[in-house]
């Protein structure tokens, strides 16, 4: 009974309209006629708009499925897009970021024209140590300015990046800069994470103990503690970077590699997500200026994702950078050493946007308004949500709790591979319902197919797909072809796969529905089931496992394990912490299940396969699908039992 009242009560938030206040339509930099715009001529427009060319384009672009490429013949540099554009212009005193530390009073404000003294420096830095364009570079780094710093150095060289999550492990590094080829580590000492230390050279020393390619390593001083440094290899970066001298910035092609950036896919490997240089920073910068409505002289903007993320990259760096935005960045957790840490940022910078992920408006939540309530939050104008379908809930709280119900909401919708925004509302046009992501940017093709791939209309659902290329899309998987063509392309000719489902509605508006392969999606981390599973079976004693996720009222969903011990072993509290922990090394604390149910026997086909969707379902606590197939249809009753039990004790 209590479901059904829930699922009413939802169904109602659902049924809410926000149509955008007047004065903010009426200033809006996306007016009405922005939805009329031809495809290329939209396209063609902000790619002469949003970004400085050192060679124009000569043709917008090629679409050669599944590879596109965009403003071909063009010729720029990103860094001096994000920095020299706005400091010849006059614009250099204007804070590009105020960074907030995460211990008390740690605070530093850099303009564009500090920023770019910072990035030369480092660039001479990186070209002393043999960096030039093409040059593969990984940075692990937590969150300080000379993350963003150390990414616009490559960018200026033409030195292509990863940036590996501060949370990811050893391993997951290693694989990364292996995979890269990476020939330096732009890394620090440690982070401040909730009061505490994060080990980032000693993780980063043992994974460059395993990755040969890396030659130099540059590292931030930013705790002070002292950390180990291996003679001809590390090399403080304070030391290094010193000097000023002008470094000119590289004249890219458009089509020049800008970034890998690692992600979770159906297989243990994480995917190599190729993005290029001027259609992503088109794509970046137009979707940033018109959904987050920037106002470059007035605002002031907030991300509070981590530069690891893709949305750091598009949203803490390159977009906002390129339009010369005020950012605000800050290092450490929400809750450090208040509830209330975020609410006050807000009111010293007098943040205007404010752009972050449902997992953390619902522990906001959970916390309770009264920390928003202290706080002045009046100078907020704009929201954002990014990661995870945002539930009604957690929309109507984060509208009037934080936004004090005058500021519209832009659910975003997109991907690591889509490199931009690509469903959105735009604040000053869109009435906005709790829930939905509502319309396909301008200038994005986006439909729901069925099954065999007829369009849904109205009222229907099925899978989502981008028809049409778009200019910050990914240019591929590095070296893996097969996988791109087969991941992406594969189930519809010609048509991009998204790997998510949708509806929708009436009205035409999207409501996104979560993954419908074997991605989870954890505090808005993309992690694969497989991944888990793969780290769980590394592990000596661990003769199989399989991974489903259940739904979490915090962080969207969480991970479930079920795993089979060799020698017919039973489990224990002690195996189970073990277990957690060798999934924390091989991948990072983020994959780590939230439960582990031990079982003698994983529900199988009579073929040997596992029955994931079974074990979903006994995850989920839903009435179990079909168990015709099973080999051993006692199995799940076992499976259910133990798992009960697993519940019954976390309460
Ligand atoms: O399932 C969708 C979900 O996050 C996936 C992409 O994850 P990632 O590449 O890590 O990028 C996250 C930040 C862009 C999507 O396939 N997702 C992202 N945004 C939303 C979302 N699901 C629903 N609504 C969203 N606004």
């Amino acid at each position: 009974m209590e479901t059904s009242s829930q699922e009413i009560n939802t169904y109602q938030l659902e049924e809410r309209r926000y149509p955008p206040p007047p004065e903010f339509a009426a200033r809006a930099n996306a007016q009405r006629d922005i939805y009329d715009r031809d495809f290329d001529e939209f396209w063609e427009t902000e790619g002469r708009e949003r970004v400085a060319w050192f060679e124009p384009f000569t043709k917008l672009y090629e679409w050669e499925p599944p590879y596109a490429k965009w403003y071909l013949g063009g010729k720029l540099n990103v860094a001096w897009n994000c920095l020299d554009k706005h400091v010849e212009a006059g614009r250099g005193d204007q804070v590009a970021y105020y960074w907030e530390g995460e211990p008390d009073g740690d605070r530093r404000a850099l303009t564009y024209s500090d920023l770019l003294r910072e990035v030369t420096k480092l660039a001479n830095a990186l070209k002393s140590l043999g960096v030039g364009k093409g040059t593969p570079v990984g940075i692990y780094m937590g969150m300080v300015p000379e993350a963003p710093v150390a990414m616009l150095a490559c960018a200026r060289l033409g030195a292509p990046h990863t940036v590996i999550f501060g949370g990811f492990s050893a391993d997951s590094l290693a694989g990364r800069l292996h995979d890269m080829e990476c020939e330096v580590l732009i890394t620090q000492d440690e982070a401040w994470r909730r009061g505490t230390t994060v080990p980032l050279k000693r993780v980063a020393d043992e994974a460059v103990g395993e990755s040969p390619t890396v030659q130099n390593v540059v590292v931030l001083q930013r705790t002070g503690n002292d950390v180990p440094m291996t003679e001809g290899r590390d090399h403080w970066w304070h030391e290094l970077a010193t000097d000023e001298s002008e470094c000119p910035a590289e004249p890219m092609d458009s089509e020049d590699l800008l970034y890998l950036l690692y992600t979770s896919g159906t297989t243990a490997k994480p995917k190599g997500i190729v993005h290029t240089t001027g259609g992503y920073l088109v794509g970046a910068a137009s979707t940033h200026y018109y959904i987050f409505d920037l106002k470059r002289d007035e605002d002031v903007y907030w991300c509070a994702a981590d530069v690891g993320w893709v949305t750091g990259h598009s949203y803490i760096v390159y977009g906002p950078l390129c339009n010369g935005a005020t950012s605000v960045m800050y290092e450490g957790t929400p809750d450090y050493p208040d509830k209330d840490r975020w609410w006050e940022i807000i009111e010293r910078y007098g943040v205007t946007i404010l752009y972050t992920a449902p997992t953390a408006i619902r522990s906001h939540m959970k916390w309770g308004p009264e920390h928003a309530q202290k706080h002045d939050l009046s100078t907020l104008r704009l929201l954002g949500s990014v990661g995870e379908p945002i539930n009604p809930e957690a929309w109507i709280w984060y509208h009037e709790h934080i936004g004090g119900e005058r500021c519209p909401i832009v659910d975003t919708w997109w991907q690591t591979e889509t490199g931009m925004i690509m469903i959105t509302p735009l604040p000053g046009i869109t009435t906005t319902k709790p829930g939905s992501a509502t319309k396909p940017f301008p200038g994005v093709d986006v439909a729901v197919f069925n099954e065999e791939g007829a369009e849904v209309g109205p009222g229907g659902g099925g899978y989502l797909v981008l028809r049409k290329p778009w200019p910050a899309m990914l240019r591929g998987l590095y070296k893996e072809d097969e996988r791109y063509r087969e991941t992406y392309w594969s189930k519809y000719p010609n048509v991009y796969l998204a790997g998510d489902g949708a509806r929708i509605d009436e009205d035409g508006d999207f409501w996104l529905l979560g993954r419908v392969d074997d991605v989870m999606n954890v505090s808005g981390h993309r992690i694969s089931t497989i991944e888990v599973e793969s780290a769980l079976v590394d592990h000596k004693e661990v003769a199989e496992a399989a991974v489903a996720a259940r739904f979490d009222a915090t962080t969207g969903q969480a991970i479930v394990a079920f795993v089979t011990l060799k020698g017919g072993a039973e489990g224990s509290v002690e195996k189970l912490e073990e277990l957690r922990n060798h999934v924390a090394i091989k991948i990072g604390a983020i994959a780590k299940p939230a439960n582990i149910v031990f079982t003698p026997e994983l529900p199988k086909t009579r073929s040997g396969k596992i029955m994931r969707r079974l074990l979903r379902d006994v995850a989920e606590n839903r009435p179990l699908g079909d168990t015709t197939t099973l080999a051993d249809p006692t199995v799940v009753d076992e499976l259910r039992s133990r798992e009960a039990e697993e519940q019954s004790k976390e309460d």
